[in-house]
């Protein structure tokens, strides 16, 4: 048994590397990234290696992580270490098409459900900017409807957030943060997720809609059950005229080789990647229907729209992402096993909690998870009060001063290089977490 303040002191003692370059940071480094915890300094990370990191102290932490969701076979993986070497021998950056470039399309087109066209970018954030573009300048109109608790990367069109006084079955949204212009927020209609009244919402916004836009899984909230959700609103866009899009940035290649589309058996009109397609390095896609795409080629009389930008399609990348999703391709059983131990993992701790009445629990989908301090139905983020609460606080410094990082985002990933016996450390050290928490008096 341990408090939170003891786990915290001796998290402090065993990372006095960390420390001193938090000190030297200070100085110079404004870094936009939330701390993962609420610790004096934030743990740096020195190395990885398969499903582990280690930190500037030499402490080891299975790692939850995985880079955001990226390394989904883990770190240093050797076939994509090897695909980046070759490519630093023979020049990793040249601008104009490399021959790197198709092998990564042609593993999209094929593993992309909806890709009859594939254009790269860097980024998450860039390919959801692009895929709205591209909805913009194909429909002629400029409002994106979104799902309330989503999160579609860092530009000023996905910087909204429920309001959370507004109405269930028409949520408003606030700007995420100063700096988003007030003049954008007509263009976003928020729709209530898992929930019919969406449809009357798109029904009645239609004329307006370039795109419904919607996560193949929320990573803030992940559900199984989705399937009968995205069939209907895939119909209800084509009912309605509205593009549907797919935003596969953490899902694809993770909740099945053809990410949502494949497990919940829905196709959108267009579909936006990133994290594991590039192999570790930064990436982004937007797949699609090809008379939509072709918006990005100029060439369908006046609907022509920009995208490009300096590293779009690096071969670097382009290597690294061929290796990483040749390997999942070839190996299926992959998929098969990450369920197994995602199932293992979440039946576990829901299990224990039940048993010892803590009101908690693990959402889980495949190799996601997300752990929530709270019992009771979660249909939607709506639903959610229990974020940032001093017992999910509490939660990620046990788990880290016990070998197990768990992202500070909540969003946490198992991947390939995770064994049987890292699920059970993560079921022991989640469990042995909670419990401590509960009698400290923390629910
Ligand atoms: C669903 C989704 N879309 C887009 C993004 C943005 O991707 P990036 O961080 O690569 O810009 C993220 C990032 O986590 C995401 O989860």
């Amino acid at each position: 048994m341990a408090t939170i303040d003891e786990s915290r002191e001796e998290l402090i003692a065993k990372t006095a590397a960390s420390q001193r370059i938090s000190g030297e940071r200070a100085e110079i480094l404004n870094s936009g990234l939330a701390a993962n915890l609420e610790m004096p300094h934030p743990v740096f990370i020195e190395r990885g290696a398969g499903g582990y990191v280690y930190d500037a102290d030499e402490n080891e932490y299975i790692d939850t992580s995985v880079g955001f969701g990226l390394h989904m076979l883990g770190h240093v993986h050797p076939e994509i270490e090897e695909a980046i070497e070759k490519r630093t021998r023979l020049g990793w950056m040249f601008g104009i098409h490399s021959t790197s470039q198709m092998k990564l399309a042609n593993l999209l087109h094929e593993g992309s459900p909806c890709a009859e066209r594939v254009v790269f970018c860097n980024t998450g954030s860039e390919a959801t900017m692009y895929a709205f573009r591209a909805a913009r300048g194909f429909s002629g109109r400029d409002k994106i409807a979104l799902f309330d608790g989503f999160y579609h990367g860092a530009h000023d069109y996905g910087m909204w957030m429920t309001d959370p006084s507004s109405s269930r079955k028409a949520p408003d949204v606030l700007p995420m943060g100063h700096g988003i212009p007030g003049a954008l927020k007509d263009l976003t209609l928020l729709l209530p997720y898992r929930n019919r009244a969406a449809f009357d919402l798109i029904r009645e916004h239609k004329d307006e809609l370039a795109l419904v836009f919607v996560e193949g899984v929320q990573s803030s909230n992940p559900q199984n059950n989705l399937g009968g959700f995205l069939g209907e609103l895939r119909e209800v866009c084509r009912e309605c005229g509205v593009l549907f899009g797919i935003d596969e940035v953490i899902t694809g290649f993770r909740v099945a080789y053809g990410g949502a589309q494949e497990r919940f058996g829905v196709q959108p009109d267009i579909a936006t990647y990133g994290k594991v397609v590039g192999g570790g390095l930064p990436v982004g896609a937007i797949t699609g229907r090809a008379d939509v795409m072709e918006v990005f080629t100029g060439l369908g009389a006046n609907r022509g729209v920009f995208s490009g930008g300096t590293f779009s399609g690096n071969p670097l990348t382009m290597e690294a992402g061929a290796a990483a999703l040749g390997h999942l391709k070839a190996h299926p059983e992959i998929y098969v096993d990450l369920e197994a131990k995602g199932a293992r993992l979440a039946d576990s701790v829901n299990g224990f909690c039940e048993e010892n009445q803590i009101p908690a629990q693990m959402k889980q989908v495949g190799s996601m998870f997300h752990m929530f301090f709270q019992n009771g139905e979660i249909n939607s983020m709506r639903d959610v009060v229990s974020l940032g609460s001093a017992a999910e606080k509490g939660f990620y410094l046990h788990c880290l001063n016990r070998g197990v990082l768990v992202p500070g985002t909540q969003r946490a990933f198992l991947c390939a290089a995770h064994s049987e016996a890292d699920v059970d450390k993560l079921i022991e050290v989640f469990c042995g977490s909670l419990k401590d928490l509960q009698s400290e008096g923390l629910f």
